[in-house]
């Protein structure tokens, strides 16, 4: 038997359990794209060292996570979770994970690896400018 990790198995479930839900009923958990919070378009929301490489940072204030799931690499996505509207946790351990249910989130797509969420993280595009995170 091989020798996996508890990510490994995780993720391995969740793709599985997120998939099938996928396949039967997309969108019905909230899957439409996000709209970007009014106010914020075009304003810097975070500094780049605020985000970890491979982690991220939650905006509460805007309900958003920005991750940084590879040096130099950042992405912004919804921080309300697609199954009940929670907010996701700080990203960490190369995951975002909602501390309501335990799904789990790629920091670089939003795609859901683990339910009981059926959908992605709606994503905002994002420019960097100099040392700022810019939603666009
Ligand atoms: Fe996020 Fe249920 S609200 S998993």
């Amino acid at each position: 038997m091989p020798a996996w990790g508890r990510r490994e198995v995780l993720g391995a479930t969740g793709v599985a359990v997120c998939g099938a839900a996928l396949a039967g009923c997309a969108g019905a958990d909230g899957s439409a794209a996000a709209i970007v919070p009014p106010g914020i378009k075009g304003k810097v929301i975070a500094k780049k060292a605020d985000v970890p490489v491979g982690g991220g940072k939650v905006i509460n204030e805007w309900k958003i996570v920005i991750t940084q799931p590879t040096s130099g690499v950042f992405k912004a996505f919804t921080a309300n979770c697609p199954h009940k509207g929670c907010s996701v946790g700080r990203p960490e351990d190369g995951v975002m994970t909602c501390p309501c249910h335990g799904s789990e989130f790629a920091l670089d797509s939003g795609k859901c690896l683990k339910g009981p969420a059926k959908a992605p993280l709606a994503e905002f595009p994002l420019k960097v400018e100099g040392d700022g995170i810019v939603i666009l």
